[in-house]
């Protein structure tokens, strides 16, 4: 069996939802309190043992690769002022395994997967979503990691979502649970409206993929939203071979949305060691007023 070991994050989406403040900065640099949300994503990643990382950036993303790379007017001004707590901080996110490579025109999901094809080669490898910040014990990557052992097949985080909200996601017709929380799946469909939808288990952005899904992706005709759908080459996918879903029960942060971006900072902010004791006043404050 082939180790997991190569991770790909695509990040060359626009980020409209977050307008205007991407307007000048990439959203995946926009902080949960003062940590960049790709550098959850990062951190995710490497937390679960994955070694070499591609980020597939576009047009204005060059702050990604700056916050990644070692920025020595700062740590010399750091150093000489003693600062060595916050050195260790912007040291922390040089001397990864990163790699960089840009979609160079928006065809969707699936296209800017289709870029890691000579990164990735013939291993099977995850895919990490930026929008989506999850929180788990073992951490939800490692999850996938751990089915693949077992599985040798790809395999998608679900979770349920509202049955409202579906034509937001990528939705999974399960089949049969074939152990806790593990689905056999008939079906997948890219954002299809709650009346179609076929259940609502929801993908959330953590893929573990098999190689033979750059075949698939470079046939893939464009589907929902006229975008080359990750989700349709999946579907194609498990037509020739296995693929599961794998229902995740931990906490997911939606940083793609407005609510769940301030969501995450409450909640990242109320275990930060430097401000949780002052927000959580401010909070039992704040909430008399309602
Ligand atoms: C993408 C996928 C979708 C998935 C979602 C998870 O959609 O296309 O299948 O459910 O991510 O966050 P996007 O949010 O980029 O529109």
């Amino acid at each position: 069996m082939q180790k997991v070991r190569k991770a790909v994050i695509p990040a060359a989406g626009l980020g409209t939802r977050f307008l205007p403040a991407t307007k000048a900065i990439a959203k995946e640099m926009l902080p949960i309190v003062d940590k960049p949300t790709i550098q959850f994503i990062v951190e995710e990643a490497l937390n679960s043992g994955i070694e070499d990382i591609l980020i597939v950036t576009g047009k204005g993303k060059r702050p990604i690769e700056d916050h990644f790379d070692s920025n020595v007017e700062l740590e010399m001004n750091l150093s000489s002022k003693g600062k060595k707590e916050l050195l260790d901080l912007v040291e922390e996110t040089t001397g990864i395994n990163l790699h960089f490579i840009r979609q160079k025109r928006p065809l969707g999901l699936g296209h800017a997967v289709l870029q890691a094809k000579a990164f990735v080669g013939n291993e099977p490898f995850v895919v990490m979503l930026g929008d989506d910040i999850m929180e788990s014990k073992v951490p939800l990557t490692k999850q996938l990691m751990n089915d693949y052992e077992k599985t040798t097949a790809s395999t998608l985080a679900v979770m349920k979502v509202p049955h409202k909200d579906t034509s937001k996601y990528g939705i999974i017709n399960p089949n049969s649970e074939i152990s806790k929380g593990l689905y056999n799946v008939k079906n997948f469909v890219e954002k299809p409206n709650p009346k179609e939808a076929p259940s609502d288990l929801a993908i959330i952005g953590r893929y573990l993929l098999t190689p033979e899904i750059f075949d698939i992706l470079e046939n893939q005709k464009p589907g929902a939203g006229n975008e080359i759908q990750l989700t349709d080459a999946i579907d194609n996918l498990n037509k020739t071979q296995r693929v599961f879903a794998r229902q995740y029960t931990g906490k997911r942060y939606d940083v793609g949305d407005k609510l769940g971006m301030v969501e995450a900072n409450i909640e990242y902010g109320l275990k930060h060691k430097e401000i949780s004791v002052s927000l959580k006043e401010y909070i039992k404050e704040l909430a008399k007023t309602f």
